[in-house]
């Protein structure tokens, strides 16, 4: 009896020990597979999403090459988008990249308010979205990082060339950008905080942006406003070139009006190579580096910084024909 109880206890410790065996050869395989999991990820395993606002100036053509451009660089899979403009367009683009599943979302807002909604959808998907160039009015929590340029100092430097050339004061009028955007409202206001008393803007119309709409705006100003105008303030080049064209039209010579714009690009410097300009206010298009290198960041679960704000300048007609071969956009 005793003998046939232990070789019970035998059998049962036998099975006990087979049951467990493979729960212990298990443990290795799992060793192995977390390092794996916790590989730091590339570019090449982003996928990006930019669905831009449009191509209205020159400024975001090169905006645009910025991105595609690094992203060819980096082996960023890039699904990029034009959205015309419209704000719909933008948040449909953002909706496909939401459903797509891509790991990053570069959201170049047109204008400021009515992103909420889609914001929340990503923040839903656990999709991170970086705000590009103009800012939107969303709550900062909605949103990974803004990254581009202080739109209230581009103004304030504005105004700062303007109570230069304006000593004595006089009457000017302002080419606004798209109604709602960021650039536009920011560069508005922080025009207005900085002008001296003294001078006077004697009309705001938005030229949208584009060499298209700025030149009637500037006609209509021209029949007006004439005999009262001694400067004009364009929130971009191109709205500027667009304008040069209306002036030269009405037989006014360069350096009558004494004139400010903002971006820096190529053909802001040939205005100002030409005598059109007095000085054009740098807002940085090339912003792809960047915004790829923090998405990278977000993929691997790091910290970035909220607002990164870009580093940028005046120019002057001094140095534009020096400057303008080395010019990248
Ligand atoms: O948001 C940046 C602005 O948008 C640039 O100044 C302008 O050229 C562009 O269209």
């Amino acid at each position: 009896m005793k003998l046939t109880k232990f070789f019970s206890v035998i059998m049962v410790l036998a099975f006990l020990l087979a049951a467990c065996a493979p729960a212990a050869t298990q443990a290795p395989a799992k060793a192995t597979t977390a390092p794996a999991s916790a590989a730091k990820k590339t570019y090449a395993d982003m996928t990006l999403c930019y669905p831009q606002l449009g191509a209205e100036s020159d400024w975001r053509t090169a905006n645009s090459a910025s991105f595609k451009e690094t992203a060819a660089k980096l082996g960023v899979k890039l699904v990029f988008s034009d959205a015309q403009q419209k704000q719909e367009n933008q948040i449909s683009a953002m909706r496909a990249c939401i459903q797509q599943g891509v790991n990053v979302i570069a959201l170049p807002p047109v204008v400021e308010t009515g992103w909420e909604a889609v914001l929340q959808e990503a923040k839903d998907a656990n999709i991170p979205v970086i705000v590009v160039d103009r800012s939107v009015s969303a709550d900062k929590s909605m949103y990974a990082s803004h990254i581009g340029s202080d739109m209230e100092i581009e103004g304030k430097r504005s105004a700062a060339e303007f109570n230069k050339l304006l000593p004595n004061g006089g009457n000017i009028l302002e080419l606004s950008g798209t109604t709602g955007s960021g650039a536009a409202v920011g560069r508005a206001k922080g025009f207005r905080e900085a002008l001296n008393a003294n001078i006077k803007i004697l009309d705001s119309q938005t030229g949208n942006f584009t060499r298209a709409e700025g030149k009637p705006v500037m006609e209509a100003f021209l029949k007006k406003y004439a005999g009262q105008i001694q400067g004009v303030f364009f929130h971009n080049d191109d709205m500027a070139i667009g304008a040069v064209e209306a002036i030269k039209a009405a037989g006014i010579k360069p350096g009558e009006f004494k004139m400010i714009s903002i971006d820096g690009t190529r053909g802001g410097f040939q205005l100002m190579i030409d005598g059109w300009l007095q000085a054009d206010v740098e807002c940085n298009p090339l912003l792809g580096p960047q915004v790829m290198d923090l998405a990278l960041k977000l993929m691997n679960g790091e910290t970035i910084v909220k607002e990164a704000l870009t580093d940028e300048s005046v120019y002057y007609p001094d140095k534009a024909a020096e400057l303008l071969p080395s010019r990248q956009y």
